[in-house]
């Protein structure tokens, strides 16, 4: 598979099928993902890797906790800036909306929205799960590399016929996290991601992300 095919054919899945993925298969991708660049070579990165039984412990005890907590222990640092502006506010918009429009929920229904987001408590069905959390003591430049290795781990699961769901949502859990699987006070919990055969027959899956033209965030000089 060409990068270009891999980056072109990735898009963030929100239905998978209950198929499980290997240890083998995820260990083989996080090996090769470890080949991703990072300031320094600090590899600033740390993945809990999380088969079936995980996954559905996970689900199964935020799901108890939800109706309680809702917001879960919340986010250990800001997953949006506060005063979004635009383009990215309008940008953030619009993929709901697109998302809502393609579910049929309209705007009204603030309940089924609700509802359809708690999907994302349950990796939206992916069989497998990575934890991604970074020591404290990081800053911009390595979370910008933590962020390079999910980006390979993403492109290199579509190889394998994999699909993956990076899940800033699962932020606010980080407590439930930190407690299940042992991740030291010293990390912060980015995100999780939910990895899979993608379900073709899920109406979410055609939702298609549009991008911004490369004007608008690209400039040329020197020529
Ligand atoms: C770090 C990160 C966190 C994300 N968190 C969520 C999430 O919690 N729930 C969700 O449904 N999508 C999440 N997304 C998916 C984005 O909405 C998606 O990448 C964007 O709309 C572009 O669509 P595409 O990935 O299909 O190209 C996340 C993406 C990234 C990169």
């Amino acid at each position: 598979m060409k990068v270009s095919d891999a980056l072109n054919s990735r898009k963030t899945i929100r239905a998978f099928k209950a198929d499980p993925i290997s240890q083998e298969v995820l260990t083989d991708i996080l090996e090769t993902a470890s080949r991703t660049a990072s300031g320094g070579n600090l590899q600033p990165w740390h993945v809990h890797v999380l088969g079936p039984n995980d996954v559905q412990k996970l689900v199964d005890k935020v799901a108890a906790q939800l109706p309680e907590t809702p917001m879960g222990q919340g986010a250990e640092y800001d997953i949006y800036p506060r005063k979004l502006k635009d383009p990215y506010k309008s940008r953030r918009f619009d993929i709901g909306e697109r998302m809502y429009a393609t579910l049929g929920i309209p705007r009204e229904d603030k309940a089924a929205r609700l509802m359809w987001f708690a999907n994302n408590f349950r990796f939206f069905g992916a069989p497998n799960a990575f934890i991604f959390s970074i020591d404290r003591q990081m800053c911009e430049g390595q979370w910008s590399d933590l962020g390079m290795f999910i980006q390979s781990i993403m492109l290199l699961a579509r190889e394998y016929g994999l699909d993956t769901c990076p899940q800033e949502a699962w932020a606010i859990w980080q407590g439930t996290i930190r407690e299940m699987f042992e991740i030291p006070e010293d990390r912060i919990v980015f995100c999780a991601m939910g990895i899979g055969y993608r379900d073709d027959e899920a109406v979410v899956n055609s939702l298609d992300s549009p991008r911004a033209p490369l004007e608008e965030w690209a400039s040329f000089s020197g020529f």
